[in-house]
């Protein structure tokens, strides 16, 4: 971090967090509910994790008794993309920690899971935690894609958390990485290990979430941030007059980023990947829908307009997903093969003998960048969409669709596209005072089920559309959230990524509405964040969240 800071920066240091009500109390204790199972699979999860399944749901109460006031040693990790309210799950873990027991030490493992198998730590003390209290980023220790899977490399934890004598482990990650917690922690658990280990649920995605989780932290922020950007654009628009945006929005596979932008800014376009999917839709359809508001509004004498575009869109459209599946089972079979061969043209040959003719046609009508992208998985076997220019390609379609259309008839269409893409902007923005406040508390509430001695968790905070006083806060054991997928071939335990419920309240809410926005320009702009006025500029939640639990 920078030695010079903001004003905003320096002010916003001072601002304490909200906490639940039981939080807040000196006097806490751990309420354990009925053993708990996933809906699905429960033989195979059950036979993978014998140590940590069918584990009781944890609240938080107030109250005293089963909470270890004993000096601890705990230690926390960033694990995956960037998402607003990092610092503040530390700080609130910091925080909790030092309150119980003014002895209690906390480590911060740098770069990630990599950090923890080799070990690479640093003390998070007073004076750094003040540094990043209420700031974005996860620059405090850095964050990283690793994977803890291999034999070697929960053994290697094992004993570093031996050496260091660490109670208990916080892994602040997304689905892949709350999985991964489960794992170490049935493998820990199994071995006679006494650490425990406690995951928080981060992404900027909002695909973690089920009926315990409410949100996963950094949605909330990076939604306004991408918002405030898209009004901008939406305004840009109608001052200009002249420029069709295509906006790609972060997300991966769900579009809950895109559907919460749509309906914070009413942009004339929002594909909704998990809509595509249930109906079908294929490339031709999507384009020739997007033509056919470009073409009304052209009649209207509107030239201009906003496209909002998920990123996850072509794991959705039928026909390539089909062939990214294909792809990813070629590559659990013959991934360092085809990274060995040297040239484009060859892995292009190899892989379309290997796909169906159907695939291999899709695959090599691809822009070539797309196709290289196409052939990397993360550690966790995600295909990294990111770096797919979805909305570029979709303006080369629309663009070719409209001249065809512009020289069979008198009125022609005037189409100037231009295309944006919004992600990292808005993963290390100083968190907004809803996930200020989530953080600290989810923090907060880790210390508790470390000290409770509880391991293979998610913590959560719920009832978060009410005033903090009265948000819950406690832990969900991960394998009650399990099922089994097929990733990079093989059946394997991870939690179910929550996608967009086409029969939720946000997304008929975005449908009851689309056709006149598509149409009229009933763009809102909801400018940036606000820190310090009125609460319901500064503290209201997502409408996604806000229409859920309505
Ligand atoms: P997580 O799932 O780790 O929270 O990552 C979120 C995300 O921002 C996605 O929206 C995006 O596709 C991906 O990270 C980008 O990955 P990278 O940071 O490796 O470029």
């Amino acid at each position: 971090m920078g030695t010079d800071i903001s004003a905003l920066q320096k002010v916003r240091a001072s601002y304490q967090p909200k906490l639940p009500k039981a939080l807040r109390s000196g006097n806490i204790k751990i309420d354990l509910g009925a053993p708990t199972q996933p809906p699905t699979d429960q033989a195979e999860i059950k036979a993978l994790f014998p140590s940590t399944y069918g584990q009781s749901a944890a609240t938080v109460v107030e109250g005293s008794g089963n909470l270890s006031s004993e000096a601890l040693k705990v230690g926390v990790v960033l694990s995956g993309g960037q998402a607003p309210g990092g610092h503040n799950v530390i700080a609130g873990l910091f925080d909790a920690l030092k309150a119980a027991n003014p002895n209690n030490q906390l480590f911060g493992f740098l770069k990630g899971p990599g950090g923890v198998v080799k070990r690479n730590y640093k003390e998070i003390t007073a004076e750094l935690i003040d540094k990043y209290r209420n700031t974005g980023g996860f620059d405090m220790i850095m964050s990283g894609r690793d994977k803890i899977e291999k034999p070697e490399q929960l053994e290697a934890c094992k004993t570093n958390f031996q050496e260091m004598g660490l109670d208990g482990l916080v892994i602040i990650g997304g689905d892949d990485s709350n999985t991964n917690a489960a794992m170490l922690a049935e493998y820990l658990k199994a071995n006679g290990s006494k650490t425990v280990v406690v995951g928080v649920p981060k992404t900027i995605d909002g695909d973690m979430k089920n009926e315990q989780i409410e949100a996963s932290f950094g949605f909330d922020t990076a939604c306004k941030t991408y918002s405030e950007l898209i009004g901008n654009i939406c305004r840009d628009a109608t001052s200009a007059v002249k420029y069709w945006h295509f906006i790609r929005l972060m997300g991966r596979a769900a579009s809950h980023v895109t559907l919460e932008c749509a309906l914070q800014t009413h942009t004339n376009v929002a594909l909704i990947s998990e809509e595509i999917q249930e109906k079908g839709t294929t490339l031709e359809a999507i384009i020739d829908s997007i033509v056919d508001v470009v073409v009304r509004r052209a009649i209207n004498g509107k030239n201009y307009g906003v496209v909002l575009v998920p990123e996850g869109l072509p794991e959705f459209i039928s026909d390539i997903k089909v062939m990214i599946d294909e792809l990813s089972s070629l590559l659990g079979r013959d991934e360092q093969y085809i990274h060995s061969l040297e040239d484009h043209s060859e892995r292009l040959q190899h892989i379309c003998s290997q796909l169906s003719d159907a695939s291999s046609k899709v695959y090599a009508s691809l822009p070539t960048a797309a196709q290289e992208v196409l052939l990397h998985r993360d550690s966790h076997g995600n295909v990294p969409l990111s770096q797919v220019e979805t909305e570029r390609l979709l303006i080369d379609l629309i663009a070719d669709k409209i001249r065809q259309r512009n020289a069979h008839s008198d009125t022609k269409v005037k189409f100037s596209p231009l295309s944006h893409f919004f992600g990292y902007e808005g993963r290390c923005a100083a968190p907004s005072n809803f996930d200020a406040d989530y953080c600290y508390s989810l923090g907060y509430t880790a210390a508790q089920i470390v000290r409770a001695g509880l391991t293979g968790y998610t913590v959560n905070v719920q009832n978060l559309t009410k005033d903090s006083d009265q948000w819950v806060a406690g832990g969900t054991p991960v394998t009650m959230m399990l099922n089994m997928e097929v990733r990079k071939g093989k059946p394997t335990p991870v939690i179910k990524k929550a996608l967009v419920d086409l029969n939720g309240k946000p997304f008929k809410t975005f449908v009851e509405n689309r056709d006149k926005w598509a149409i009229g320009d009933e763009y809102v702009f909801p400018g940036p964040i606000q820190y310090f006025g009125p609460s319901e500029v500064c503290d209201s939640p997502t409408i996604t969240l806000k229409l859920e639990k309505s």
